[in-house]
């Protein structure tokens, strides 16, 4: 039963006729010619909100998205689920595993109540102190269902079997793990715990987060079960869909940015958990509205990061447009129907908690400032940037470009091309031809042979923002090396550089400048002397033109290369890290303890390039 309402929840049942039928707008649904008899006058409806289609004419006939797919490849019920599963993702469990979903979430609720029940003890009283200082009202306690999970002894892991439940099932429900002597212990100890219910409202999985300062990790997640998938889910996404339905969605990147903000009433806002929007997240949402506003932290220094997660969203909501328009379905996505991303950027150093908190007044104005996502990006790039600095606009652009090679639709990559034109005052054949080297080009054809989108063509090309650093760094180091000085060089690490030939060329630098193994200084400069495959790129960084004008320019674009260089690399590390963790729960580990000193590190950081103007 779950598992069918399940890949039932992941269609969108507009978009699977539209890969059949050509479905016009009608009003509040979408109707076409029956694709199964034969007629001149439309009478076949397919209904958004209800997720049901059925044909008033000679058929009489209607249902949902399986009926559909029953009736239009002849297929059984369960070839269907099948086929369905298949398109949205999801293997249909054998007949004899199936049922785990459903005593998972069993287990989950079980769990759910638990944690409920232990802040509401003498010994969860801290914790709602704790939430208080936070600014969260009873109210909201309850309405998102908080918690507090015991520091020790296992009690979770007691209770749940004590009411019946098996131990191997509650680590299948991510909330105990198993050590490598089979002994089991909880995997949430002395956290806040926030329960994460789906779409459909079942408890999946929960979030966490510390409670004291030097915890580990500061926020703690399920790891993927077969119920939770945190990217097919978006957090609050189940007490919004009305709202976000009337009023498009707003999507934050914390639980707490959300909570805070259902405290106040915007209760269109869900969270996206701190990554990326994902592809299945914005198939969710699609199925309630076509207008999606991202609410970013302030972060004056984590740019790249930002970066990086809007490009793959970015590419996301392309892709998403593109398959629905080339499922056929040209007259329903009609320009307004295209699914839309807005972008609103808070005040430096805010995220949504901070600034609700603060000025819940000002939230719906924020919210309605947004701009789409293009132009909030070549704002946000060039007010960073000295447009009348040739790098600075080449690295603006080439940013641009990134986003731009991912719009499939070749009509709207020209519009994209000349608007960007225009406002960077470079020749768009420049541009176009420039495009072709920056990361994929599709190269597809608007309305042409486009070929079928798949999972794969969804995910953004690999980012470039490192390279380009990279390659600011190297050249200034092979530039200015008089200016700098060997302090300098030394200052990096040869790690940090993403790109083998890179760290192949610093090394290089390093040898040949800072004497070597010979030590000889002051006198002759030696040649710097590299693998013959990187040669012509070390050529390049050198040519390179960097235009600093003075010296104290150059100090400072330095300092603000080599720290974000630095951070690039902690923070892949980190994110890979967590990756590892996630699957191993050590939390007391050195590899935790590495996230930890990463993120501090990190921090400071940070500090340092708020410091650089
Ligand atoms: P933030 O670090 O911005 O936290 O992470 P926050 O929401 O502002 O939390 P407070 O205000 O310090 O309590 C944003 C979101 O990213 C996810 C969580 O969903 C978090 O709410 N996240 C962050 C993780 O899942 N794991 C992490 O280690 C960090
Ligand atoms: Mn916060």
């Amino acid at each position: 039963m779950t598992q069918i309402d399940d890949i039932k929840s992941r269609v969108d049942i507009v978009e699977l006729v539209a890969s059949y039928v050509n479905l016009q707008r009608s009003g509040n649904s979408y109707k076409a010619n029956c694709p199964f008899h034969q007629e001149r006058t439309p009478s076949f409806y397919v209904f958004a909100d209800r997720q049901s289609w059925r044909c008033f004419g000679a058929c009489a006939e209607g249902g949902d998205a399986l009926s559909f797919v029953m009736k239009a490849e002849r297929l059984d019920f369960r070839e269907a689920l099948h086929r369905l599963g298949a398109r949205v993702g999801v293997v249909i469990e054998d007949r004899n595993t199936s049922g785990v979903g459903d005593q998972l979430y069993q287990i989950n609720d079980a769990a759910r109540r638990y944690f409920q029940r232990l802040l509401d003890e003498p010994e969860g009283k801290f914790v709602r102190d704790y939430l208080a200082d936070r600014g969260l009202n009873d109210q909201t306690i309850q309405m998102f269902e908080l918690g507090y999970s015991p520091p020790r002894d296992n009690r979770l892991l007691a209770h749940l079997t004590e009411v019946g439940h098996t131990r191997e099932l509650v680590a299948q429900a991510g909330l105990a793990r198993e050590t490598d002597d089979g002994r089991y212990y909880d995997l949430f100890r002395g956290r806040l715990i926030i329960p994460i219910r789906d779409w459909s409202g079942r408890v999946a999985g929960f979030g966490s987060r510390a409670l004291n300062a030097d915890a580990v990790a500061k926020y703690l997640n399920t790891p993927r079960t077969p119920v939770f998938d945190k990217s097919r889910i978006l957090y609050a996404m189940h007490l919004a869909k009305e709202p976000v339905r009337q009023k498009g969605v707003v999507v934050v990147e914390g639980y707490m940015d959300a909570i805070m903000a259902h405290q106040h009433g915007f209760d269109n806002v869900v969270a996206s958990m701190g990554t990326a929007v994902t592809e299945q997240q914005v198939a969710l949402v699609r199925r309630l509205t076509t207008h999606v506003t991202m609410a970013l932290d302030g972060d004056p220094a984590g740019r790249n990061a930002t970066l990086r997660s809007l490009e793959s969203s970015w590419g996301v909501f392309q892709q998403r447009n593109a398959r629905a328009s080339q499922a056929g379905a040209v007259s329903v996505l009609q320009r307004s129907e295209a699914m839309e991303m807005l972008v609103a950027e808070l005040p430096s150093g805010q995220d949504p908690d901070d600034f609700i908190r603060a000025t819940p007044q000002e939230w719906p104005a924020f919210v309605a400032g947004a701009s789409p996502l293009f132009e909030y990006l070549l704002a946000s790039l060039s007010a960073r940037a000295d447009l009348n600095n040739a790098d600075d606009k080449a690295w603006v652009a080439q940013t641009m470009l990134r986003f731009v090679a991912q719009v499939p639709d070749a009509i709207r990559r020209d519009l994209y091309l000349d608007e960007l034109s225009v406002r960077l005052r470079v020749n768009s054949e420049t541009l176009r031809s420039a495009m072709r080297t920056v990361g994929r080009s599709p190269g597809r054809r608007a309305g042409g042979e486009t070929p079928p989108a798949t999972a794969d063509a969804a995910t953004p090309a690999p980012s470039r923002t490192e390279d380009v650093a990279e390659e600011y760094c190297l050249a200034m180091l092979l530039q200015h090396w008089d200016e700098l000085g060997p302090e300098a060089a030394i200052a990096v690490s040869a790690d940090w550089f993403e790109r083998s030939e890179h760290r192949e060329i610093y090394r290089s630098i390093l040898r040949a400048r800072s004497g070597g193994e010979n030590g000889s200084d002051g006198g002759e400069m030696a040649e710097i002397l590299v693998a013959p495959e990187v040669e012509s790129h070390l050529n390049l960084l050198r040519a390179r033109e960097l235009m600093l004008a003075s010296t104290s320019r150059l100090e400072q674009a330095w300092k603000q290369i080599r720290l974000g260089i630095e951070k690039e690399f902690l923070n892949k590390e980190i994110s890979q890290l967590l990756t590892v963790l996630q699957d191993e729960a050590d939390w007391e580990s050195p590899a935790a303890r590495q996230v930890q000193a990463g993120k501090e590190r990190v921090r400071e950081i940070n500090q340092e390039l708020a410091g650089v103007t």
